[in-house]
């Protein structure tokens, strides 16, 4: 497994390969081909939209349509586009520029960065895990822990700045969609952020780059997975690429303008008992443009036990165990992506 284990940044590689160059066989998806014919086209239209103003509007009426349509979102799809969300089109489009940037520094200027494991508080690498792969995936990364302790690097210049600002609002985000997901299971909106402790919740921020790719179908930028934490919230530059499992297909989740995606992730399907689900998703390649995707992952704090909701164990068994949100962390992040999920590890 270890080939390429000297490959540092994919997207320096690439360049220098140029762009007709075949890719190492250790890229190569162990689903092999990966055509357009398993991707249900008419179905992304279909995505769930989420009005953000309406979740926190002061009719009750207003409001209480909005916990409707996000309690559906979540039990039929496990993902949604959220609008009016607040958060200004130019501290995206900031977000994006210097993302690019810091993934185009030299090598050398990112060494500091490397991943010396999950509790790093700032980690840059390529593909998810090589130590442990089978195969590599298209994508460098960012990694760093912005809550409860902000931690980014300090280049390039203004970087920071920007995260910080854009941690902040995504927290906020994902503070109000737990409140209304509460209700829309038929709790106190605070059921959610108290049992996981959300004040002191952990925030991992990760800055994806997939370089174009020389044979996009024979590689992924990473493959079908669900995420930990609670809720991602994540928006991409205008190159797509993002895909989620819908009833046995997948489906483009394109880059809408002034939208964010948000995924349901392990641990909602752990504190809901399984009434809502985790949604699989992957990031497929092209061989057009480099894709850029700022992906926040809510989770709960890493020193609480979690698991089903208390409230919703009255009448029921509980479907997973509690465990400290620490060591689920530390499990998905050190393992294979294509192995058993974090879930399997703790379902009764
Ligand atoms: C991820 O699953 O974390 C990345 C998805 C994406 O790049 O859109
Ligand atoms: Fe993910």
């Amino acid at each position: 497994p270890k080939v390429h284990a000297s490959i540092l940044s994919i997207k320096d590689f690439a360049e220098s390969k140029g762009d007709s160059s075949p890719i190492p066989s250790t890229y190569h998806s162990i689903s092999g081909l990966h055509e357009e014919d398993d991707v249900a086209e008419e179905l992304a239209a279909s995505i769930p939209v989420i009005d953000f103003s309406h979740l926190t509007s002061h009719h009750p009426q207003i409001h209480a349509k909005a916990v409707h349509l996000i309690g559906k979102a979540c039990a039929e799809w496990g993902v949604f586009m959220l609008t009016n969300h607040g958060i200004p089109e130019n501290l995206v489009e900031k977000l994006m520029k210097k993302s690019g940037e810091f993934h185009d520094l030299a090598v050398e200027e990112k060494k500091e960065f490397g991943d010396k494991g999950p509790f790093e508080p700032i980690r840059h690498g390529t593909s998810f895990c090589p130590e442990v792969e089978k195969v590599h995936y298209w994508r460098d990364y960012l990694k760093a822990t912005t809550f409860p302790q902000f931690n980014f690097p300090h280049k390039p210049p203004g970087f920071r700045e920007v995260a910080y600002e854009y941690s902040e609002k995504i927290r906020g985000l994902a503070r109000k969609l737990l409140e209304g997901i509460s209700e829309s299971l038929g709790l106190a909106s605070n059921s959610i952020i108290e049992s996981t402790e959300f004040d002191s919740s952990h925030q991992l921020f990760v800055v994806n780059l997939y370089p174009p790719c020389p044979q996009p179908h024979l590689a992924l930028g990473m493959p079908s997975h669900s995420d930990t934490g609670l809720l991602t919230l994540l928006t991409q530059n205008g190159i797509g690429g993002l895909q989620v499992k819908h009833h046995a297909k997948w489906v483009n989740v394109n880059p809408l303008p002034n939208c964010l995606t948000v995924l349901l992730a392990d641990h909602l399907q752990v504190v809901s008992n399984g009434r809502y689900e985790r949604v699989l998703h992957r990031a497929i390649l092209n061989n057009v443009g480099t894709r850029i995707s700022v992906v926040l992952a809510n989770g709960p704090a890493l020193d609480k036990e979690v698991g089903p909701l208390a409230e919703l164990l009255e009448n029921e068994k509980p479907l997973f165990k509690t465990i400290k949100y620490k060591d689920y962390f530390q499990f998905q992040q050190k393992s294979r992506l294509d192995d058993k999920s974090g879930l399997d590890q703790i379902r009764l």
